[in-house]
């Protein structure tokens, strides 16, 4: 049953230039690559270096161009509006080209920074798909954040263009997205010089003469524009992503080397092909909306659904079979979170069940760890295999998983599987030696990674070395620990870092300190992840009062708001407690690990380097006044 999976690994290890250059058939290139690896510079390593082509071209044009001009290339689905809607291809188009024509109007040319802050809607495809069009750079940021992290974006991407719409849409009702842009605009240093904003008609938005533009009116005097071919190394978008300090990491994705890896797996991971029909119920704003949402459906001529609603509410727990059912979908991607949050609803998924959900051959979950019991229930839930699957926003695509469209492979619980072909992912020790088979270790993956994977960080190619390429000559951190079993199953058990997953949105634990120190009363904080039912992990906040500053109701929501405003709902901050000391080594470095292992009931280690012992007492009464830390856990 693994032979397939093990031979594809052992060709793509042994001949990875053989192995890709198969695989960059599936794209239509204006130049062909002659030159597959390019290791002139490692550890930094390209792929198709010599390549031209046009992302856009291979997700939009092409299909029009062979015939496919009437079939759905997005499904838009929005029970927050009670809209649905299709666009075909040759209306994708259309919609693609005269958007890029607006922008080139504005001045944009390849190699611009565009960033786009947009909810869930169609306009928010054919912005990124214009901007790949004309050699733009696309960097989109997620509605659920708020101004100050918008702003930290524009500073880093610089912008020539930000497109914006005046809503997004949640299910407590519209949030006004226009007032977070004009304050980010104030705030960074940047100056954008043109935004295009949709009107959409829940919210109107006011526009800043000189500034903004309208989006349809901006549109109307404007021509198609054309694919411009590029470079395949050439970056097509920036995404930023959470790092262990406050300032985010900007993921950077090439053209070529995205699109092949991407268009392979959505073949060889998703079983879909053109005329198929994929659904990734993420947001466009993470890693899972760009490549799974946007770029690998359409890369192969599938037709993806866009989905603006969420499990559950929307208007209820069985949503999930609503549009499957709707749009016959073949392969669905979710996190676990979203399926938790469908179980805590409808416990016998009766929702979902009752829709015909025969079309559906697999369920895929990732974003964070897949707990067995939500595998097994999503299973029964969907009828279906569940394939977990592990991968970062770094990487863009799985680095491990159950190759579905080659073979199934026996399925472990708890275990993404084994690692795709073009991955080669070993568990190191403190010193670098692989560690033998189920013993912990440093997730690491050897260099060359295949295409699609990060080529740098946006305009810091040093915190790109340090951060991933420095730890362990030859390899990349991936920043998850876990082990490997004796059949090459890997097993990913946490992170090594001070990142947290909050219903599969990665989040630093950096940043929300860096937050909360600002607060006048406050001299000290350290903020950990804690385990949540439905979110996996939710940040817990333990702060030190300044000398003569009182604990209060008051200080609590200020603090809570205080995260809310400078990171953003998504955030979910909401536990706070105020504590005499925080327990630290005698060097002074707080002792999060330990709290963590404490508030989750696990078993801790005294630290030998403790300054304070009494300090972890104080820390157990305060977590078990948030409801944490239910048993008294003696030290190991
Ligand atoms: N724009 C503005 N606000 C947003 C937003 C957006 N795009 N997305 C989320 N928010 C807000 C929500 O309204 C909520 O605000 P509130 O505190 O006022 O209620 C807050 O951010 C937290 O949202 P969310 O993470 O959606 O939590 P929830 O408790 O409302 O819902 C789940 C819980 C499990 C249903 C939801 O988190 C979910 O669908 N998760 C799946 C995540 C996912 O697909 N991740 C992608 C990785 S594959
Ligand atoms: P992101 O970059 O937001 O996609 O988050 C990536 C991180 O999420 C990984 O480094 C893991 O810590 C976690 N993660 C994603 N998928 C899985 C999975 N299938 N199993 C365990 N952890 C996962």
């Amino acid at each position: 049953m693994v032979q397939l999976t093990k031979a594809l690994q052992t060709q793509a290890q042994q001949d990875p230039e053989g192995f890709w250059q198969q695989h960059s058939h599936l794209l239509d290139w204006q130049q062909a690559p002659q030159q597959i690896l390019d290791s002139s510079n490692a550890p930094l390593y390209r792929w198709f270096s010599d390549g031209r082509l046009n992302t856009c071209y291979n997700a939009v044009d092409r299909h029009v161009e062979a015939g496919r001009g009437s079939q759905v290339a997005i499904h838009y689905s929005s029970p927050v509006t009670g809209q649905a809607y299709d666009v075909n291809y040759a209306e994708l188009q259309q919609l693609v080209a005269r958007l890029a024509g607006a922008m080139q109007q504005q001045g944009v040319v390849k190699g611009d920074r565009v960033v786009i802050y947009m909810p869930m809607v169609v306009e928010t495809v054919v912005a990124m798909l214009a901007c790949a069009r004309i050699g733009a750079i696309h960097s989109v940021v997620f509605g659920g954040f708020a101004a100050p992290e918008l702003a930290s974006r524009i500073d880093d991407a610089k912008p020539k263009l930000v497109l914006s719409a005046s809503c997004g849409i949640e299910p407590s009702g519209p949030v006004p997205y226009k007032p977070l842009l004009d304050a980010a605009l104030q705030q960074a240093r940047h100056a954008v010089p043109r935004c295009l904003i949709l009107q959409r008609p829940q919210v109107v938005a006011s526009l800043t003469p000189g500034r903004d533009l309208d989006w349809g009116e901006a549109q109307q005097q404007a021509a198609d524009a054309p694919c411009v071919p590029l470079s395949a190394t050439d970056p097509l978008y920036i995404l930023y992503t959470s790092g262990t300090t406050g300032s985010p990491k900007g993921v950077v994705r090439d053209n070529g080397g995205h699109a092949v890896a991407l268009a392979w797996s959505m073949q060889a991971i998703y079983n879909i092909n053109a005329g198929d029909v994929f659904w990734a119920a993420s947001d466009v704003g993470w890693v899972v909306g760009h490549s799974y949402i946007v770029y690998g459906p359409l890369l192969v001529g599938a037709s993806t659904v866009l989905y603006e609603g969420k499990p559950v509410g929307t208007p209820d727990a069985g949503a999930f079979g609503r549009v499957i059912e709707r749009y016959k979908v073949n392969s669905f991607f979710t996190a676990p979170t979203a399926m938790r949050a469908i179980k805590r609803d409808d416990p016998h998924a009766s929702g979902i069940k009752s829709y015909d959900l025969s079309s559906l051959k697999a369920l895929y979950l990732a974003g964070e760890r897949c707990d067995p019991d939500t595998l097994y229930w999503s299973s029964s839930a969907l009828g279906v295999p569940v394939v977990d699957h592990w991968w970062q926003t770094e990487t863009g695509w799985a680095i491990c998983a159950n190759l579905l469209g080659v073979e199934p492979l026996p399925i472990k619980p708890g275990s993404p599987a084994l690692a795709v072909p073009g991955y080669q992912v070993e568990v190191l020790d403190e010193a670098g030696v692989a560690v033998a088979a189920n013993q912990s270790g440093a997730i690491a993956l050897k260099l060359p990674l295949p295409p699609g994977t990060l080529t740098t960080l946006w305009g810091d190619p040093q915190r790109f070395h340090d951060s991933y390429l420095s730890h362990y000559p030859g390899y990349y951190l991936s920043g998850d620990a876990g082990y490997l079993d004796e059949d090459g199953y890997l097993y990913v058990m946490s992170r090594m870092d001070d990142i947290i997953n909050v219903a599969g949105h990665r989040l630093s634990t950096g940043r929300f300190e860096e937050v909360l120190a600002q607060h006048p009363q406050v001299a000290e904080v350290a903020v950990i992840g804690v385990a949540d039912k439905l979110k996996g992990q939710v940040p817990l906040g333990l702060v030190v009062l300044k000398k003569g500053q009182r604990d209060s109701e008051q200080l609590q929501q200020e603090l809570v708001q205080l995260v809310r405003t400078e990171v953003g709902p998504v955030a979910a901050f909401k536990l706070v407690t105020v504590v005499e000391k925080l327990p630290k080594t005698r060097s002074g470095k707080i002792l999060r690990a330990t709290m963590r292992k404490m508030a989750d009931n696990q078993p801790y280690n005294m630290p030998a380097t403790i300054e304070d012992p009494t300090a972890l007492g104080l820390i157990e009464q305060a977590l078990q006044r948030l409801g944490y830390c239910r048993n008294s856990v003696e030290p190991a």
